[in-house]
C-alpha cells in the first residue's frame, strides 16, 4: 500500500511514474499523519516529520552514502555535492535518494518513506537520539522563516508485508531501470587521461598481448579540445573516427566523458547556439552566469528548461556519428570550482590580509577565504532556471541538476539512435534519473575502507533503482597497492559496472602495470568476471524488469534471523549467490555467517578450484590473495560460461 501526502507546493521533480491520489487533508503540527502497526507514528513537526525507533529497527536505505548498509547512528543531508573525500564525516555524496525504510524484528514489521523534494533534506537517524527518527527540509536561505510554508514535497508512506515487498512497490512507484548493454559488463580500463589515440591504442595492445579481459577504454576530458564539450582534440586524437573503429574491430568500446560546464568562448558552437538562444543558467539581471570549471571560464546549460535538454542532448551526436555508443557525464552536481563573482570577491579580500601578521584568527580567515571558493553554497544561490516556464532560483532545484542533464542525453539517443542501447551513467542524481541512466560511486580514494564503503553502498543504491553502478576500482585517488587492487576486483568483479579508474597524478593502475605474480593475480580474476557473466546479466535485467534488487543485506533475504540482520559485510546477489569480500589489508580470510546451508565455490583466478558444503552457521574460511569464494544457496545453481573470454560475445 502506498499512501500520498502532499504538503504545500511541491516542486515536481518527476522522480515518481504512478499517479497515487493525494490524501485530502494533511495533518497540522505536532498531529499524527500515520500510525505504522506496532512500530512507530510518524508525527508532522514544523519543518518535516518524526518517529521512535525501536532499538531493534533497522533504517535501510539513502541510495549514494557514507556509512553502513544500516544507516542508523549518523546525519545524512540530500545535497547533492562534489565530493571527493568521502570520509565517515561527511553527509552528502553527488547524489539524493530519499527513500528509506524501517525493518523492525519481525518480517512484516516494516515500513519505508519517499520524501519527494528538490531541495535540501536531512536525515537525523538516531544521532541527536539514539531512538528517534528526524526528517527535516532545509529552507532555502533567504527565503521565509515560517517553516510551515516551506515544507512543500511529497510524502509516500509504502508498507508491505516484508521489506523486499516494500522496495518493489517503492520501485514501482519511481518506474523501470535503465538497462545497460551486455558489453558494458565487461572490464572497463580508465585513466585521467589517455592522452591521445597512440596511448589509447597502447593501453588495449597491452591488455590484449597479456590476456588480460577488456571491453572498454574510457576517454578522460583530455581527448576534447581544450576541454569543450563535443569537440576531439585535433592534435593528440587527430584519427579519432578511425579509432573508434579500429578500437571496434578489437572489440573495445571507447567511452567518452561529458561536462556540465560549457566553455565561454565565441566561435565554440555549442556555447554561441546556446547564448543566442538563452539556453544558459542566468543570474540576477538576467545574464549568463558565469562558472569556472576545466577549460576555465564556462555557462550552465539550463538542463532543466525542456527546450535547452533537448538542445543539449542533441549534442550527443556529434559523437554518435563517430561511432561512440557510451557515455559518463560528470562534474553535474553541479561542480563549481568558482563563480566570476566570487573570485572577483575573494581576490579583492584576500589582498587585505598581505601585510597582515597572520596570527590565530586572521591566519585561519584568510585560508577559509581561499577555500571557500569552489561549490560555495551562495554561489547555488545566485542563478536561475527556466523550470515549466518558471524563473526558479538554482538552489531550490539543486538536486534535479545531473539527473536532468542525464536524461537529455538519454531523451536524445531514444531520438536519434532509437534501435541502438547506449551506455550512459552519470555523476550526479535523483530519484527518477534511475529511469534514463546509472552512476558512478564518484571520486573514492585508494582506501580500504572505500573498499568496503563500494560494498555497503550496492544495496542502497539498489533500493533506490540505481542498478547499473560500480566504485572506482583500485581507489580514484591516491596511490594504490596490488593487494588492494586484487581485493577490490574480487569484489567489482560482482558490480555490473566494472571499471578500473584513476586520477592524474596517482600511480598507475592498469593490471599489468603491477609485478607479473599480482598481474596474474588480476588477471584471472577479471577473467571470472567472464565466467560470471551470463548469471549476472540476468540477474541484473530480471531485477531492473521486475522492480527488483539485484544486491541485498542478507536481513532482507532472511528477515527472521537475527544473525543474517546485523551482517554488514555479505550480499545476496541475484537468486542463486552470496559474496563476503576481504576488505582489510593482509587478511587471508575472514568469518563468514552462512544464513541456510550453502555449497562454496573457491576459484583461483577463474579456475574453479574446490566445492565445499557448509551448513547455516559462522564459520571462518581461508580466503588468500586471487582467490574468490561464492557461496551457493542449497536449492539454486551457479552456471558459469567456459574459461577464456577476452570481452563480451554480443
Ligand atoms: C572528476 C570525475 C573523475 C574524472 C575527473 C576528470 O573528478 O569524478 O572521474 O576523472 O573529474 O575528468
Amino acid at each position: 500500500m502506498i499512501r500520498r501526502f502532499t504538503f504545500g507546493n511541491p516542486i515536481p521533480t518527476e522522480a515518481v511514474v504512478l499517479n497515487i491520489e493525494k490524501r485530502k487533508a494533511v495533518p497540522p503540527i505536532d498531529e499524527s499523519i500515520a500510525v505504522m502497526d506496532g512500530m512507530a507514528e510518524i508525527k508532522r513537526t514544523v519543518n518535516g516529520f518524526i518517529m521512535k525507533m525501536r532499538d531493534e529497527d533497522i533504517v535501510y536505505g539513502l541510495g549514494e552514502n557514507v556509512r553502513g548498509i544500516n544507516k542508523r547512528g549518523w546525519v545524512y543531508e540530500s545535497n547533492n555535492s562534489d565530493e571527493p573525500k568521502h570520509e565517515e564525516t561527511r553527509k552528502s555524496l553527488y547524489g539524493s535518494h530519499n527513500f528509506i525504510v524501517i525493518a523492525g524484528e519481525k518480517p512484516s514489521e516494516n515500513y519505508g518513506l519517499f520524501i519527494d523534494t528538490p531541495g535540501k533534506v536531512r536525515f537525523d537517524i538516531g544521532y541527536s537520539k539514539y531512538d528517534e527518527l528526524k526528517i527535516e527540509v532545509i529552507p532555502a536561505d533567504g527565503d521565509s522563516e515560517d517553516y510551515t510554508s516551506e515544507l512543500n514535497l511529497d510524502l509516500y508512506i509504502i508498507e508491505e508485508d516484508t521489506v523486499l515487498k516494500t522496495v518493489k512497490s517503492f520501485r514501482g512507484l519511481v518506474g523501470k531501470s535503465y538497462i545497460a548493454p551486455k558489453w558494458a559488463f565487461g572490464y572497463g580500463q580508465s585513466r585521467w587521461s589517455y592522452m591521445s589515440s597512440d596511448e589509447v591504442r597502447e593501453v588495449v595492445k597491452k591488455h590484449r598481448d597479456n590476456h588480460i579481459p577488456l571491453d572498454s577504454l574510457y576517454l578522460d576530458i583530455d581527448y576534447m579540445d581544450d576541454f569543450m564539450d563535443f569537440t576531439i582534440n585535433p592534435d593528440t586524437f587527430a584519427d579519432f573516427k578511425e579509432l573508434v573503429e579500429d578500437m571496434k574491430k578489437e572489440h573495445i568500446h571507447l567511452v567518452p566523458i561529458i561536462d556540465a560546464g560549457v566553455k565561454v568562448k565565441e566561435g565554440y558552437k555549442v556555447y554561441d547556439e546556446g547564448v543566442q538562444n538563452g539556453y544558459f543558467c542566468k543570474d540576477e539581471n538576467g545574464e549568463d552566469f558565469i562558472v569556472g570549471v576545466w577549460p576555465g571560464k564556462c555557462v550552465l546549460p539550463d538542463m532543466l528548461n525542456d527546450e535547452a535538454r533537448a538542445w543539449f542532448g542533441n549534442w550527443y551526436k556529434v559523437l554518435l556519428d563517430l561511432g561512440i555508443d557510451g557515455f559518463w557525464n560528470d562534474m553535474n552536481e553541479p561542480a563549481l570550482f568558482y563563480s566570476e563573482k566570487r573570485l572577483k570577491k575573494v581576490f579583492d579580500e584576500i589582498g587585505e590580509y598581505k601585510n597582515k601578521n597572520l596570527d590565530v584568527n586572521t591566519f585561519f580567515e584568510f585560508s577559509e577565504l581561499a577555500g571557500s571558493i569552489a561549490n560555495n553554497p551562495e554561489d547555488y544561490k545566485s542563478f536561475y532556471h527556466n523550470y515549466k516556464g518558471q524563473k526558479i532560483r538554482h538552489d531550490k532545484v539543486h538536486n534535479l541538476f545531473g539527473y536532468y542533464m542525464t536524461r537529455s542525453a538519454s531523451e536524445a539517443f531514444k531520438r536519434l539512435v532509437p534501435d541502438k542501447n547506449i551506455l550512459m551513467y552519470s555523476r550526479s542524481s535523483y530519484i527518477g534519473m534511475h529511469r534514463y541512466a546509472g552512476i558512478w560511486q564518484g571520486d573514492n580514494r585508494a582506501f580500504w575502507s572505500h573498499l568496503l564503503m563500494n560494498i555497503q553502498m550496492m544495496p542502497s543504491l539498489n533500493m533506490c533503482g540505481f542498478l547499473y553502478t560500480g566504485a572506482d576500482l583500485g581507489g580514484f585517488g591516491d596511490d594504490t597497492t596490488s593487494d588492494l587492487m586484487i581485493r577490490w576486483l574480487s569484489f567489482g568483479i560482482f558490480t555490473p559496472l566494472m571499471r578500473n579508474h584513476s586520477a592524474r597524478g596517482t600511480r598507475r593502475q592498469e593490471v599489468y602495470q603491477f609485478d607479473s605474480k599480482s598481474m596474474d593475480m588480476m588477471s584471472g580474476i577479471i577473467s571470472l568476471r567472464y565466467r560470471l557473466i551470463h548469471y549476472l546479466y540476468d540477474a541484473y535485467t530480471k531485477a531492473c524488469e521486475q522492480d527488483e534488487m539485484m544486491f541485498r543485506p542478507l536481513g532482507m533475504d532472511y528477515p527472521s534471523d537475527k544473525d543474517a540482520r546485523r551482517v554488514e559485510d555479505q550480499l545476496m546477489i541475484g537468486d542463486a549467490i552470496m559474496v563476503a569480500p576481504v576488505y582489510t589489508q593482509n587478511a587471508t580470510g575472514r568469518s563468514v555467517y552462512i544464513p541456510e546451508n550453502m555449497t562454496m565455490l573457491r576459484f583461483k583466478g577463474a579456475e574453479l578450484v574446490e566445492k565445499t558444503s557448509l551448513t547455516k552457521g559462522h564459520t571462518f574460511i581461508d580466503m588468500p590473495l586471487g582467490e574468490v569464494c561464492i557461496f551457493v544457496r542449497e536449492d539454486k545453481e551457479l552456471k558459469l560460461a567456459d574459461a577464456g573470454a577476452e570481452y563480451v560475445e554480443e
